[in-house]
């Protein structure tokens, strides 16, 4: 059976954010039969109309084409989605043939005290119009300020770090299953 293939999208362009750390965490634990690639959206310009579509552009939206699933990890930024994971998903939804729609997707983030709860459910919002079929459950909402996180922005060997990657991996399981 072919390998099943996730696009992993995180919407900050930190070198030691820790969404981008829950990324590479997922990537570690996906379940046998897949794999997850992890974009780089640190080069997409603003979507515009009249922006051509770069080098980094093509490459992001033959990913996102390629992709049977998405893993969004969400930073909150003034309580709704950080621009960069937004922007990424505008110009994927002005994408002749409609290439989020029907996509599976799984949501999670670190950040403060809410653990990016109100970014995501905003995200979700979006994705209902996209037809993005976000799973609803589990969800993992991260404290990024904790001990779950290395200065690195990784998730850590403590006992926080390994309690947040055996959730990661409980929703990258639930993904595989829903495709
Ligand atoms: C412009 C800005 C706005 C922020 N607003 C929020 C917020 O509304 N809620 C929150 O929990 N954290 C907020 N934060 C803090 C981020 O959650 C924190 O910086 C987090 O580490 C960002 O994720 P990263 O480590 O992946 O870069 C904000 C940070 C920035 C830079």
């Amino acid at each position: 059976m072919a390998e099943k293939l996730f696009l992993g999208i995180g919407g900050s362009l930190r070198r030691v954010s820790r969404n981008m750390g829950l990324l590479r965490c997922a990537k570690e634990v996906m379940p046998e039969g897949t794999a997850l690639q992890i974009a780089d959206i640190s080069s997409l310009p603003f979507y515009s109309e009249e922006q051509e579509k770069t080098d980094a552009v093509r490459l992001f939206l033959e990913q996102v084409k390629k992709a049977d699933g998405l893993v969004l990890a969400v930073p909150e930024y003034n309580y709704s989605v950080a621009p960069a994971l937004k922007n990424a998903l505008d110009w994927a939804s002005r994408e002749p043939g409609d290439i989020l729609a029907g996509k599976a997707a799984a949501m999670m983030g670190a950040g403060g005290g809410m653990g990016t709860s109100r970014a995501q459910y905003h995200l979700r919002q979006s994705c209902v119009y996209l037809d993005i079929r976000v799973l609803n459950r589990p969800e993992v909402f991260a404290n990024a300020f904790s001990d779950a996180f290395t200065t690195e922005g990784d998730v850590s060997d403590t006992a926080e770090g390994r309690k947040l990657r055996a959730r990661v991996a409980d929703l990258m399981k639930a993904l595989s299953e829903k495709i």
